[in-house]
């Protein structure tokens, strides 16, 4: 099957959000909201700091997506000087009855010693392919092309953390594409996580 890859636009921003909920039900950021997860996908076309690819069939429908960031701390300073506002409506209006997501929200993104070494560097944030488009090979294309674009900016290591256990598919495919376990730690919530590192 022949894939397109090419940088999100605005077009396709509505389908690559419903591909992100199929694929990540019961995950933190699928439970702040739909109109969160868009304005979190459209943050990522606008802002120097990130990367956005998406796979398109034969069809032109999206059947893949990864976001990235290059620089962490400047992409979350530039998300929130231009839409913190609105990020900050949509997490009060889906979650003002749950209180426990704000505990969340700010554990998630306070600062610890593993992280930081881990989030100064270039950060895969997520990828997903749609579920009958997969073991195909689309997300070795998509990750590819994504190294190879930073290869070509002179960047030269890349994180990831992804769930240690119940996801074989994701564990399995990041050693397949040449990711190697930086540390294992587990969250404030007892979530055991690998953190992966990959030379670009
Ligand atoms: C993980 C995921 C992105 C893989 O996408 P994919 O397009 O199917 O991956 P590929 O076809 O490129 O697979 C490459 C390799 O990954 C491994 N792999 C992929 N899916 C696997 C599965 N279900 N079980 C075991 N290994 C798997 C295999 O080693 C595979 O190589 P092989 O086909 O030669 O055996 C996809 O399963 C997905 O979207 N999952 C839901 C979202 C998610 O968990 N994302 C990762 C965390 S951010």
């Amino acid at each position: 099957m022949k894939i397109n890859i090419i940088k999100l636009n605005h077009y396709y921003l509505d389908e690559v959000v419903k591909l992100h909920v199929e694929s990540f039900p019961g995950y933190f950021i699928t439970s702040l909201g739909y109109e969160f997860i868009k304005l979190f996908y459209k943050s990522h076309i606008s802002n120097e700091y990130a990367d956005a690819l998406i796979a398109l069939d034969e069809e032109n429908k999206v059947v893949g997506s990864l976001l990235g960031v290059k620089n962490r701390a400047k992409f979350y300073n530039q998300l929130i000087l231009s839409n913190g506002c609105m990020f900050l409506y949509y997490i009060i209006k889906n979650n003002i009855l749950k209180p426990y997501t704000f505990i969340r929200l700010y554990n998630r993104y306070r600062k610890n010693e593993i992280n930081n070494n881990f989030y100064s560097g270039v950060v895969l944030s997520s990828i997903c392919i749609q579920q009958k488009m997969r073991k195909n090979g689309i997300a070795t294309e998509i990750i590819n092309k994504w190294i190879y674009n930073l290869k070509a900016q002179n960047y030269d290591m890349a994180y990831l953390e992804t769930d240690a256990t119940g996801n074989i598919a994701a564990n399995n495919f990041y050693f397949k594409t040449g990711w190697d376990i930086y540390i294992k730690y587990s969250t404030y919530e007892g979530r055991v996580m690998n953190i992966y590192f990959r030379k670009i």
